[in-house]
């Protein structure tokens, strides 16, 4: 029965593990409503130009760890023409309501850098 007693023990510890990322998500003060997974496979797009680490570089701006509505706003303005950047208009235009979502919630998810 040993056996038996450690699988329990082990399905056990992982509804712990399952419950605790709830309570933890569920207390992210700036819940997002975008599909995390797909932002991150569509900031392959992104990332050529924009910096993962949230640094600028080279007339690039950074867009980790802001609010979700800000960055949603900001694809917006660029894809209704408030804001004037050719790349960033070319970029939006390709880019649904969802898939917008879920950049923000990706790159909002990632920790701004560090100051030296
Ligand atoms: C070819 C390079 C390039 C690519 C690829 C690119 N961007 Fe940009 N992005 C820029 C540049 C340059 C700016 C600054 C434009 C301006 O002055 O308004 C910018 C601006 C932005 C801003 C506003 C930043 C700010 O501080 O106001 C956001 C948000 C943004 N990009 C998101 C994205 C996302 C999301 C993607 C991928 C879907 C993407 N960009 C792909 C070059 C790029």
């Amino acid at each position: 029965m040993g056996a038996a007693r450690g699988l329990l023990a082990a399905l056990l510890a992982g509804l712990t593990g399952a419950s605790a990322t709830v309570v933890v998500l569920a207390n992210t003060p700036n819940p997002s409503k975008g599909d995390k997974e797909l932002g991150e496979y569509l900031s392959s797009m992104c990332v050529g130009c924009h910096q993962l680490s949230g640094r600028a570089s080279g007339g690039i701006p950074a867009i980790v760890a802001w609010p979700d509505e800000q960055f949603v706003a900001v694809i917006q303005s660029y894809k209704d023409g408030t804001r004037d950047n050719e790349t960033m208009r070319t970029i939006s235009h390709r880019l649904s309501q969802e898939e917008i979502e879920a950049l923000a919630a990706f790159f909002g998810g990632l920790p701004p850098p560090k100051t030296p």
